[in-house]
């Protein structure tokens, strides 16, 4: 039998993870939104797309949860993106609501699901969403260090004019501003960066990472990155529905690793079958363990106005 992913959230975020999702042939897709009509018409174009790409997975799209029983990965992108002037903040109580109520419909109708968060502040939502799932926190995971890695890798790459196979880099912390781009664990074919590239440049870039995300809304104007948003999300389901063992920095609800306990806060998670199967602790220098400190910081701030 085919797995089954249902995304909650049918629009730019959501309705492109179904695209990478089907034609990775992954999984069955489920698309849902609050919009009459948007997760039906999509869930239907991308079904008629697949005698095209030779792919045999089925697409829908309903307003009912219903349609989401037994799935194996939930991912939620439900919410409202930023619009140019809004901080990811900005949307923290709206998402909040939206979050709790979309968590309660979606563990009634797939309580062995495993849930990948993408709506923002991704790090507060991730910890709305454990808090209301139940679950343990193998299975309720955020999504955030995968698409802020992709966008340093990408500016590596084209810096250095590398393929962008060659580039491995990792962002841990928060997903805001006080993200946390590890320069000494980023390499290309294995040399560090810190060898390749100048330190002033390379602050340039590890600067251009942390406002990667503003940088696509300014342009954008009416909403905010997906491309790679959804890319990073469909990574994330692939491993844990191909059970790969693959480590990816992720949100994960922190219980002593790192020296934080009680929050969501993105660090290296092995990610297969059960989800989150392990919490891989690097070494930090004192100034990176100060910097991921006051991202969690931040988090913990942002928790505590919506009181989780
Ligand atoms: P979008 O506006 O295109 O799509 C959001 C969808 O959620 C809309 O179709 C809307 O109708 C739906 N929705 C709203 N309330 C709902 C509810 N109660 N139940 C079901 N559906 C509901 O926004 P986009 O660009 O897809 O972004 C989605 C979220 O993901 C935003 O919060 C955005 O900030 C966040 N995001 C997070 C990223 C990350 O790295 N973690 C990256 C990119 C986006
Ligand atoms: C991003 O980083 C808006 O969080 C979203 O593009």
């Amino acid at each position: 039998m085919r797995k089954k992913v249902s995304i909650v959230g049918a629009g730019n975020v959501g309705a492109t993870a179904a695209h990478w999702i089907a034609d990775k042939e992954l999984a069955d897709v489920v698309l849902v939104d609050v919009i009459e009509g948007v997760p039906q018409g999509k869930g239907l174009d991308l079904l008629e797309a697949m005698p095209i790409a030779k792919r045999d997975v089925h697409v829908s799209g309903s307003n009912d949860y219903a349609l989401t029983a037994n799935s194996d990965v939930v991912i939620i992108t439900a919410g409202i993106p930023r619009k140019p002037g809004m901080s990811r903040d900005d949307l923290l109580h709206t998402n909040f609501k939206i979050m709790s109520d979309v968590v309660q419909k979606v563990v009634a109708q797939s309580p062995e699901s495993i849930l990948i968060v993408v709506s923002n502040p991704l790090d507060a939502m991730a910890q709305t969403a454990y808090r209301q799932a139940g679950f343990n926190r193998e299975r309720v995971i955020g999504m955030a260090g995968v698409l802020d890695s992709a966008r340093f890798r990408a500016f590596i790459a084209e810096e250095l004019q590398v393929s962008v196979e060659n580039v491995t880099a990792f962002v841990l912390g928060g997903h805001g501003d006080t993200m946390v781009p590890l320069a000494r664990y980023s390499t290309v074919a294995g040399i560090p960066i810190t060898e390749l590239i100048a330190p002033e440049r390379l602050e340039q870039l590890v600067q251009r990472t942390r406002d990667g995300g503003a940088e696509i809304v300014k342009h954008l104007k009416t909403g905010s990155a997906f491309y790679a948003p959804s890319a990073a999300t469909v990574e994330m389901a692939e491993a844990i529905l191909k059970d790969k063992k693959k480590i990816l920095p992720c949100a994960a609800y922190l219980d002593g690793e790192y020296g934080i306990s009680g929050y969501y806060i993105g660090v290296p998670c092995k990610l297969g079958a059960a989800g989150l199967e392990q919490i891989v602790e690097i070494k930090l220098t004192a100034e990176e363990d100060a910097a991921l400190k006051k991202s969690a910081a931040a988090v913990k701030e942002l928790c505590a106005v919506i009181g989780v």
